[in-house]
């Protein structure tokens, strides 16, 4: 890998707090431009006996190991087997992921203050996992460079920020990312897709995704064009080996101990190996966003020449 050549860059924070207001709105824009803020040593609090209740969580004898969710807002998890897990365990990892859940939300708001009246907070979740040679579905895989949209959750419009922990004692965490949203997307969108003002927006999303090669999938009641367009890019993405074969790919590896921070929506990204991590996801609205030009519905609008939310 050529560092100068990574078009993602990789922001080293080494003091986290305080921070200027001037300041916050500057680590904002960086990440909705695509970078990566990441931080060697993690701001989240996690405590010695949580950590090795965590990592004490096997891959082959335990029931805790699903795709274990936590829903903040609901107070709720999911992904254990709960007839099978013992019940003491369960509200063990519940108590857990609630305070993970709380830590970051309480620090990002202070670190992103630009955000603070306009995001939300999605799911958070824990990834006991070894990721290196998962045998999972085709578009369910980690290992394939992807863009995140969410099948059952449309966002309209809201950007999709995650903040990751890699908990592992020894191993690294390992991505490969790809080219930001701004410079892939119009790599499948010929120059003719033209603006068409007085086409509706269903209509431009299906025209748009046409053009890029994805279809004309039938919009979900549910999900905005825009929803739609960024469902099945993901889904295109991760289909095309041609893509993945010959794109730009830049490793990063992160240490155990560090966190790391960007936005899965713009960055395409792919886990190759690792196990343990825990990550909180936020839904960034666009009235919040500072520099909203690098949005992925911008980009979109832009090529579409019409408004997909
Ligand atoms: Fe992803």
């Amino acid at each position: 890998m050529n560092p100068g050549a990574n078009p993602v860059p990789l922001v080293t924070i080494e003091n986290p707090l305080p921070v200027s207001a001037e300041q916050a709105r500057a680590w904002c824009a960086q990440l909705e431009a695509g970078d990566i803020l990441y931080f060697p040593r993690t701001p989240i609090a996690i405590s010695p006996d949580d950590l090795s209740f965590l990592l004490g969580q096997q891959q082959t004898d335990s029931s805790l190991h699903k795709n274990i969710a936590y829903k903040p807002n609901a107070d709720k998890l999911s992904g254990v087997e709960t007839r099978i897990a013992n019940a003491a365990a369960v509200s063990r990892l519940h108590s857990i992921m609630r305070g993970y859940s709380q830590s970051v939300a309480k620090y990002l708001t202070e670190f992103l203050s630009p955000y603070r009246a306009n995001w939300s907070l999605d799911y958070a979740s824990f990834r006991p996992q070894e990721e290196q040679g998962r045998d999972l579905p085709l578009r369910r895989r980690n290992d394939l460079l992807h863009t995140d949209a969410f099948p059952t959750r449309p966002t309209h419009g809201a950007r999709i920020l995650r903040f990751f922990n890699n908990i592992h004692p020894s191993r690294t965490r390992d991505w490969v990312v790809g080219e930001p949203f701004a410079q892939v997307a119009p790599q499948f969108a010929p120059s003719q897709i033209a603006p068409r003002p007085d086409t509706a927006a269903s209509r431009a999303a299906k025209s748009l995704g046409r053009a890029v090669g994805l279809g004309s999938a039938i919009p979900s009641l549910k999900r905005s064009p825009y929803d739609d367009f960024m469902m099945r890019f993901h889904n295109f993405l991760k289909e095309n080996t041609r893509f993945q074969a010959e794109c730009a790919r830049y490793p990063e590896q992160f240490p155990p101990g560090s966190s790391w921070m960007v936005y899965t929506d713009t960055v395409p990204h792919a886990v190759l190996a690792g196990q343990y991590a825990l990550e909180q996801t936020f839904l960034v609205s666009p009235q919040a966003l500072v520099a909203p030009q690098h949005s992925p519905l911008k980009v979109l609008e832009s090529i579409a020449g019409t408004a997909l939310i």
